[in-house]
């Protein structure tokens, strides 16, 4: 009998200096192939596959337990590695030079036949790997990334412990702080009608230790949201959350600089150039229609509003005489089709514009366009004056209405137009800082301006009296690849300026004082100024890994809708456990009468 705990090495670490030695194997059964007298099996464990060989002759033993076997059977086996014929070696594994004759061998579990495949999983439909998370996750591409993660997540430790932060665990349990995203709320057991929020982030937890003088905190902090979801988001995610005191802007980000320099170097052994390009926000709005620019795409907005001055044009004219803008992408070296530019004009809308304009020059430099008899000369050379590089073969893509939502559009235009004509380069990174946000966005399901990061932002000196939506604040952003990775900001740590912000915001006396008492009162108790971020872990392995959704980086992730389909949650709860909580479900039919 072996001792299953007594493996001598990992499937996958055999090597040439294993021939004509006895190892000891345990794992899951990756295939099984009976050829008679013969029976190959290619056992799996976590550091990879290795072949066995299984004959009456080695072991009757062995090869009468290796007929009733079946794929993912988790067995041990004992034998002697041996080199493989030439003809039968496998240079696609790195074990593929040899095999085990098995001498004995013991099942340890048996297997039904899988809910899926493991070798199709891909092609599976994601809610039977979800459900099945634990039989996903053997698959060598999970391995992987949970090995990647692990990584990951130590150099980022390693690297904070070097700089002398501290780790910090701050509560699960907690108060609402009117972040922005919706809480999940715990009722209390205790005190009935009273809740818990589950924290969005540690965000104020973080700021009170540095009231607490420990200057510089790290965690790896487990978030809930309870938000739409996308492929980027989940409900429940991670993040490297920082923050320090007596520092400015540009200390946070420097650190944030040495930090992905560390973390692209140890896991990818990848050079991140440094510094990291910066740029406002208002440049980044105004070039690329978004605050999380794709740098890979080289494809920019430029403002046509001057060229069309005086146009004969009555709705373009009538948006310019409104305070509107006249916006273009050139698509250079692309013919569309009429039938492409119908699709396009479709997806404008789609993606908020009201409509699509496009003038396309032809190889002899005339132009077609549903404006082409309003082209004249003169409107021509004043285009060209915005886009000197228009020539014959491109095509523009103008989009017209109020600044933000015409640039919204024109943004969104450029990265689907960058993903169908195959513009973006996938093998570069483009990291890039957007600084200088606006302080404040006008929320119109509110009617008030609401925090573009937090209430907690410091804005930038000279704010009062000014016009809400021309302030700024000393936040910042890290971009990658068109995903906004981690964002922050330097706080507020006076209790007067954070009055006057809350009471800007539309925070009532009361509101304050029950919300954000306690940082008022700390503000007056000697609070350092103070800064920090967070940054996405999850999307930041995700954008490592050039994988499509984050859900491929976490051993047990959410659905679309919120649901882990494993343990199958959430679930209603008895009566009896509700009583005890002093809470009543009121079904929504009932809630409409
Ligand atoms: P913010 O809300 O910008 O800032 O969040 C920081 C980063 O967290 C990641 N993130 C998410 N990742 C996955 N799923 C989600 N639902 C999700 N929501 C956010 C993003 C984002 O950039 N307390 C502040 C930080 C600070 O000011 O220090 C905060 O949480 O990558």
């Amino acid at each position: 009998m072996i001792e299953y705990n007594a493996r001598s090495t990992g499937c996958g670490n055999i090597n040439a200096e294993h021939v004509g030695k006895q190892v000891t194997l345990a794992g899951w059964v990756n295939r099984r192939r009976d050829h008679g007298t013969i029976i190959f099996i290619d056992i799996r464990d976590r550091s990879g596959l290795m072949q066995l060989v299984i004959s009456p002759e080695l072991s009757a033993q062995a090869h009468k337990q290796a007929q009733e076997i079946r794929s993912e059977y988790v067995i041990a086996i004992t034998g002697t590695v041996v080199e493989r014929a030439a003809q039968s070696q496998n240079n696609n594994i790195k074990t593929g030079k040899w095999e085990v004759q098995v001498n004995e061998l013991n099942i340890l579990s048996s297997a039904k036949t899988l809910p899926f495949s493991l070798e199709d999983a891909s092609s599976v439909d994601e809610e039977i790997r979800l459900t099945y998370r634990y039989l996903d996750l053997r698959r060598p591409e999970m391995h992987q990334t949970i090995a990647f993660r692990h990584k990951i997540i130590f150099a980022i430790r390693e690297f904070f412990n070097r700089e002398e932060f501290y780790e910090i665990e701050t509560p699960i349990l907690t108060k609402n702080t009117a972040e922005g995203a919706r809480e999940f709320l715990v009722p209390s057991r205790v005190n009935q009608g009273s809740w818990y929020a589950l924290p969005q982030s540690p965000q104020v937890y973080k700021q009170l230790l540095m009231a607490g003088g420990m200057e510089k905190y790290f965690q790896i902090a487990r978030c809930f949201r309870d938000e739409d979801l996308r492929a980027d988001r989940q409900p429940e995610f991670t993040q490297l959350d920082i923050e320090m005191s007596f520092i400015k802007e540009s200390d946070i980000q420097a650190l944030v600089e040495r930090l992905v320099a560390h973390v692209y170097k140890i896991t990818l052994n990848k050079t991140v150039q440094l510094p990291l390009p910066r740029m406002t926000y208002d440049h980044a709005f105004s070039t690329y229609g978004s605050d999380k620019p794709d740098l890979r795409l080289d494809l920019p907005i430029v403002d046509l509003s001057t060229s069309f001055a005086g146009t004969p044009i009555t709705f373009l004219q009538n948006i310019l005489s409104g305070g509107g803008k006249i916006g273009a992408l050139c698509i250079q070296d692309q013919s569309f089709s009429r039938g492409e530019l119908d699709a396009w004009t479709d997806k404008a809308r789609k993606a908020g514009a009201s409509g699509l304009l496009w003038i396309k020059m032809n190889q002899d430099g005339g132009i077609e366009s549903p404006l082409a008899k309003h082209l004249d000369e003169q409107q021509m050379s004043k285009i060209k004056q915005a886009i000197p590089h228009f020539a014959p073969g491109d095509t523009l893509f103008i989009v017209a209405g109020k600044y933000n939502m015409a640039w919204t559009a024109l943004g969104r235009l450029r990265l689907l137009l960058g993903a169908a004509l195959n513009l973006i380069d996938t093998t570069r990174d483009e990291f890039l800082w957007v600084v200088d946000f606006p302080l404040v966005e006008w929320n119109e399901e509110q009617k008030r301006f609401t925090s573009m990061h937090h209430p907690f932002t410091r804005p930038q000196d000279g704010w009062e009296g000014k016009e809400p939506s021309t302030l700024t604040a000393r936040s910042y952003d890290i971009v990658l690849n068109g995903v906004e990775l981690g964002g922050g900001s330097i706080r507020i740590h006076e209790k007067e300026l954070q009055r006057k912000v809350f009471d800007f915001l539309g925070h009532d006396e009361n509101d304050m004082k029950n919300h954000f008492g306690f940082l008022l009162e700390a503000q007056e108790l000697g609070f350092p100024p103070h800064g920090g971020l967070a940054i996405g872990l999850d999307r930041l392995i995700m954008l490592m890994l050039k994988q499509a959704s984050i859900r491929d980086c976490i051993a047990f992730p959410k659905t679309s809708t919120g649901a882990d389909l494993m343990l199958n949650a959430p679930t209603p709860v008895s009566e009896i456990k509700l009583k005890d909580y002093g809470l009543q479900v009121i079904k929504k039919a009932a809630q409409k009468e």
